[in-house]
C-alpha cells in the first residue's frame, strides 16, 4: 500500500475551513456551557463524544417470496447523492439507496431469482462474484442491461456458507461504476454456519466491511483518475461508504467480513493493539479450521472473516489498521456481549478429486501501467480463449511476469463461476490462508500460483485480474464450459 498517511495529511489541510470551522462552533458552546452549567441535571449521563462517523451497515434486502425454499430480490440500479464530507455532496452510484448495496441472504439449495432494474442513462450488467452458477446468470459482460431496461437472473444456490458480492461488469467500464458505488455483499448461509456458535448478530457481532480507497475532488465529486502507474491511490478510505468510521462494540467475539472493495489498491491489515485475528473463512467459506493471523493481505476482490476477542480488551479503543492508516476505531463499551465462540472444527473441505494427467492451462499476466495482457492476448469480448467440458476440473497455472517498469507489485486473478483450491504457490504447498475455497488469487510479480478448478455450469465466463482498470484494459479472457 502507498503511503496513505501524508496523503490523509493533504486532504486535512483541504480540509481547513471546516476544521476551523468545528472550533468556533466548539468554543461557542463552551460559553454557552459556562453560563448555564447550574442548571445542568448533574444524573445526565452523557454520551460519550465520538471522533470520526458511526459505521453505515448495509440494510438487509426484503426477500419478497414467502416460500423460504425461494428468494426474489429486487436491485435498482440508481444515481444518487452522498455527504461523505459535512456540507459537501458526491454524486454516487448505488444499488437501492445512494452508494454501495444492501446484503442480500441467501441459502444453500434456495432457488433466487433477481430482477434488476437499470435506472442509470448508461448500461451495467450485475454479476455474481464468486457464486457457482451458469454463464447466462453470471452477468459478466454479455448479460448487457440498458438503460431503462430490466435482467432477472435466476440460480440455485448450491455452495457452502460465504461471503460473496456482486458489482457491475460491463467491458471497459467495470472500474468506474464500482468507483462511483456499485457493489454490494451476498451472505450464503447453510447448516454448517448454522451449527456454528459463530458470532451472527447481524450489525451488532457480524460485521460487513467494504474497505474502498477514494479520491476526491475540490468540489467534493469522486476523482477517477488514472496516471501512468494505474489508477492513482485514494487518499481516503470508505468503510461501507463512511469516512473516519467508528463502531461501537459490546465485551465480545466480533466477526467481520470483509471485503477488499477498491479498484486497484491493496491493504494488509492489523490491529493497532498487537491483537492477532481468527480467520474463519476466505473468499468461498469457511476454513477447516481457524487460523491465528498477526496480518491480512488482501487485494482486490478477495474476501476474509475474521474473528476479533473484544471480551478481554483492557482499552477502551482497538483501531483496525492498513500501514499507518486507520480504517475503522472500535470502541468497546463496558457491555458483556453474546457468548459465541472460536470453534476448533469449522468444516470438513473435501479435496477437489482430480484425474490422472488433468488438463493443465498456462495463464501469462502482464501489465504496463494500466494496461495489461493474458498470455499476450488483450481481452476481445468476439473471441473465446478457451473451451473447457462441463464436468472437468482442470489445473490452472498463473504466472505473473515481474521486473517490467511500471508493472504493479501482482495481481489478483480471478474465475467466473467456480471455487477453486490452491494446489501450489512457487512449488510449495499454499500457506494454511490460502487452503480454503478461493476465487480470487494474488500472484506477485515473478511468481506461479496452480489452482485446481472444477466446472460444473455450462456457459460463457470470465478470467481476469481482479484490479479493475487491469480487466478494463486488457487482463481479462473468457472460457466456454459445454457438454
Ligand atoms: Cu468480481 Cu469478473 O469479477
Ligand atoms: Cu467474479
Ligand atoms: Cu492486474
Amino acid at each position: 500500500m502507498k503511503n496513505l498517511t501524508t496523503k490523509k495529511t493533504e486532504k486535512l489541510h483541504r480540509h481547513y475551513l471546516v476544521h476551523y470551522f468545528v472550533v468556533f462552533v466548539l468554543i461557542g458552546m463552551l460559553f454557552l456551557l459556562q453560563g448555564c452549567d447550574t442548571a445542568m441535571p448533574a444524573t445526565t449521563t452523557v454520551e460519550p463524544m465520538r471522533d470520526g462517523n458511526p459505521l453505515a451497515i448495509p440494510a438487509l434486502l426484503e426477500d419478497q417470496n414467502p416460500d423460504p425454499d425461494v428468494a426474489d430480490f429486487e436491485l435498482n440500479v440508481q444515481v444518487g447523492e452522498m455527504e461523505f464530507f459535512p456540507g459537501v455532496t458526491t454524486t454516487t452510484l448505488g444499488y437501492n439507496g445512494n452508494y454501495l448495496g444492501p446484503l442480500l441472504k441467501m441459502r444453500r439449495g434456495q432457488q433466487i431469482n433477481v430482477t434488476v432494474t437499470n435506472q442509470l442513462n448508461e448500461m451495467t450488467t450485475v454479476h455474481w462474484h464468486g457464486m457457482e452458477l451458469s454463464g447466462e446468470a453470471d452477468g459478466g459482460p454479455h448479460q448487457p442491461i440498458q438503460p431503462g431496461e430490466k435482467w432477472q437472473p435466476s440460480f440455485v444456490v448450491d455452495q457452502p456458507a460465504a461471503t460473496l458480492w456482486f458489482h457491475p461488469h460491463p467491458n471497459h467500464m467495470t472500474g468506474p461504476q464500482v468507483y462511483y458505488g456499485l457493489a454490494g455483499l451476498v451472505y450464503i448461509e447453510d447448516e454448517v454456519s448454522d451449527n456454528l456458535n459463530i458470532p451472527k448478530d447481524y450489525g451488532v457481532n457480524d460485521i460487513p466491511l467494504v474497505v474502498q480507497d477514494r479520491n476526491f475532488s475540490q468540489n467534493g465529486e469522486f476523482l477517477y483518475d488514472l496516471d501512468m502507474m494505474g489508477l492513482v491511490p485514494g487518499d481516503t478510505v470508505l468503510v461501507n461508504g463512511t469516512v473516519d468510521p467508528y463502531l461501537e462494540v459490546n465485551r465480545e467475539k466480533v466477526r467481520l467480513r470483509l471485503l477488499n472493495g477498491s479498484n486497484f489498491e491493496s491493504f494488509r491489515f492489523h490491529l493497532n493493539n498487537g491483537e492477532n485475528f481468527h480467520q474463519i473463512a476466505s473468499d468461498g467459506g469457511f476454513l477447516e479450521s481457524p487460523l491465528v493471523r498477526e496480518s491480512l493481505f488482501m487485494a482486490p476482490g478477495e474476501r476474509v472473516e475474521v474473528i476479533v476477542d473484544f471480551s478481554e480488551v483492557q482499552r477502551e479503543t482497538v483501531i483496525l489498521m492498513a500501514g499507518d492508516y486507520e480504517i475503522l476505531t472500535f470502541y468497546v463499551k463496558d457491555v458483556a456481549g453474546q457468548d459465541t465462540e472460536i470453534p476448533e472444527t469449522l468444516t470438513i473441505i473435501p479435496d477437489i478429486p482430480l484425474e490422472e494427467n488433468p488438463t493443465t492451462r498456462l495463464f501469462v499476466l502482464e501489465s504496463m501501467g494500466i494496461r495489461g495482457t493474458i498470455n499476450g492476448k488483450v481481452f476481445n469480448m468476439e473471441r473465446i480463449d478457451e473451451e473447457v467440458p462441463l464436468g472437468e476440473t482442470e489445473l490452472w497455472v498463473i504466472r505473473s511476469r515481474g521486473g517490467m517498469m511500471m508493472q504493479p507489485d501482482g495481481h489478483p486473478f480471478h474465475v467466473h463461476g467456480t471455487q477453486f483450491q490452491v494446489v501450489s504457490r512457487n512449488g510449495n504447498a499454499p500457506p494454511p490462508e490460502e487452503r480454503g475455497y478461493k476465487d480470487t488469487v494474488f500472484v506477485n510479480a515473478g511468481e506461479e500460483v496452480v489452482v485446481k478448478v472444477r466446472f460444473q455450469y455450462e456457459g460463457l465466463f470470465m478470467y481476469h485480474c481482479h484490479m479493475l482498470e487491469h480487466e478494463d484494459n486488457g487482463m481479462m479472457g473468457q472460457f466456454v464450459v459445454s457438454p
